[in-house]
């Protein structure tokens, strides 16, 4: 008999789309893999929701009905113009919020007012959005431990990349001293491009767009601010921090020249950006920078859009990750699997 949880799904752009086409694609291997069956209790846009209490959305159509210009408010006699995420998380019919909506950086909302409605409500988060863990993560965190709630958030650090998973458990006992990633695969493969092609900045980063893998505001890309989202909530959680954003030094890539990337090509170099965190006897260093790495450095050969972490231990060395590239569907599949590990495996 499969366990059925229930889930309210915030935000309905590319990421909350492509989860809705993962658990369309896949609910048979969960039922059968995992003894799992997702019920997409409700879906929550901007001017309204979609809600089918018993027999759940049926995703793939609500997808489709949406990518042909719908609204989830105006969908086949489910939807309800002007319901919001906090109107349905009070009525306690879900277990999990998976919030999609996009990262606000000012006042982490409306994503902020989700996560306290569901931690007071008792719905687990699983995350993609970062805006209020960056902003607020000790209180958050702090404040799902009272009430029993478990917040995942791959899908915010590095999503398909596995960074937190690594870091958390196949690092257990040891101790981590220094973190170095690849954490962005937007500004990754504009580096990329430009490396391997001569292709200009621009070109690239329309081309990022243009894969939906840049953030609705690809300032936050090439500006370094969502590695140093990525570092924060990294650091934070394996190093036992309190970092707030604005501690970090970032420099982003728009200062990175061709004249540069030939001039680190020509002394057989590479340069990547970087989101690095080391503990030192004054404290932690945490930053975000372009930095030239040599051939033989474990993320020289991380290209385009995927990322690369690498952890050193005390009693494990060096470990290295590399690979799960940014995009829409990575980003799914990373909450997806903390679904699994936080239902399944309780981890
Ligand atoms: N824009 C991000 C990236 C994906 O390029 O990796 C979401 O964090």
């Amino acid at each position: 008999m499969a366990i059925t949880k229930k889930i309210i799904l915030c935000g309905f752009g590319n990421v909350g789309r492509a989860l809705a086409r993962l658990i369309d694609a896949k609910q048979h291997d969960l039922e059968r893999q995992y003894g799992l069956a997702l019920k997409l209790l409700a879906v929550v846009d901007i001017d309204g929701a979609a809600v089918a209490e018993e027999m759940g959305l049926p995703p793939g159509r609500l997808t489709d009905f949406i990518e042909d210009g719908g609204a989830v408010e105006k969908f086949e006699g489910s939807g309800h113009p002007g319901l919001t995420a906090a109107d349905l998380l009070a009525q306690r019919k879900a277990d999990i919020l998976v919030e999609t909506t996009p990262t606000n950086l000012k006042d982490g909302e409306p994503a902020r007012t989700h996560f306290m409605a569901a931690i007071d409500n008792g719905l687990d988060i699983i995350a993609a959005n970062k805006g209020p863990l960056v902003l607020d993560y000790r209180r958050i965190l702090e404040r799902a431990r009272e009430k029993g709630v478990q917040i995942r958030f791959s899908a915010a650090t590095a999503a398909a990349l596995p960074t937190l998973d690594v870091g958390r458990l196949c690092t257990a006992g040891a101790r981590i001293e220094a973190i170095e990633g690849i954490l962005n695969g937007t500004t990754n493969y504009i580096l990329t491009r430009m490396a391997q092609e001569g292709c200009p900045y621009e070109d690239a980063l329309q081309d990022a767009q243009r894969l939906g893998i840049a953030e609705t505001d690809p300032t936050l890309d090439v500006e370094g601010l969502d590695t140093r989202n990525k570092i924060v909530l990294i650091a934070n959680t394996l190093l036992a921090l309190d970092l707030a954003p604005g501690e970090v030094e970032t420099t982003g890539i728009a200062g990175v020249t061709p004249a540069d990337i030939t001039a680190a090509h020509e002394a057989g170099k590479v340069i990547k950006l970087l989101g690095s965190a080391r503990l030192s006897e004054n404290g932690p260093v945490v930053k975000v920078a372009p930095e030239a790495l040599p051939a033989d450095h474990p993320l020289a050969g991380v290209n385009l859009s995927e990322k690369g972490i690498s952890y050193d231990t005390d009693t494990m060395g060096r470990i290295t990750v590399t690979g799960g590239h940014s995009s829409p569907t990575g980003a799914a599949a990373a909450m997806l699997k903390d679904l699994i590990h936080l239902v399944k495996l309780g981890v």
